[in-house]
């Protein structure tokens, strides 16, 4: 069989395109632990006010400057809607829904995520500069999907 010389140079590109496309997924997914976000635990939804942290919702200091809120997410409201944390702090939001799918993004932040009945979200992000940080649901919910928000408020 003969092969033409840019035949075998072309086959030779093709080749090392793939294994550069492999590599690039081996280094995101081994070394820079690039993965799809996993649930941080489970709750059941009819059981959600009488288990931890979801008994308490609100917010917390948990270490200087760091803060854990907690927020259950219901057709058509966030418990709380109204979060107060000093500047410069670091917010872990562990949300939860209490009946359907809703979703959860805070604004000017890389925070955004779907709130699956059953799983708990867990993100968090510092709040370097003071002001107001909308937070809403951003998965569609229902009659009221559209007043389901409220914010960080940064001091
Ligand atoms: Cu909850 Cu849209």
């Amino acid at each position: 069989m003969h092969v033409e010389r840019y035949e075998k140079i072309f086959m030779a590109l093709t080749l090392v395109v793939l294994l550069a496309a492999l590599a690039t997924i081996g280094v995101g997914v081994f070394a820079a632990e690039v993965h799809l976000p996993a649930p941080a635990g489970r709750v059941d939804p009819r059981q959600i006010r009488q288990t931890a942290p979801f008994d308490q919702p609100g917010v917390r200091e948990v270490a200087p400057g760091e803060y854990e809120a907690v927020i259950i997410a219901r057709a058509w409201a966030f418990e709380p809607n109204e979060i107060r944390v000093p500047r410069g702090s670091t917010v872990r939001f562990r949300v939860a829904s209490a009946d359907v799918i809703h979703g959860f993004l805070v604004e000017n932040t890389n925070i955004n995520v779907m709130v699956i009945p059953g799983q708990v979200a867990e993100v968090a992000a510092r709040f370097d500069r003071p002001g107001e940080y909308v937070f809403l649901c951003h998965e569609y919910c229902g009659f009221g999907h559209h007043q389901m928000f409220g914010k960080v408020i940064v001091e």
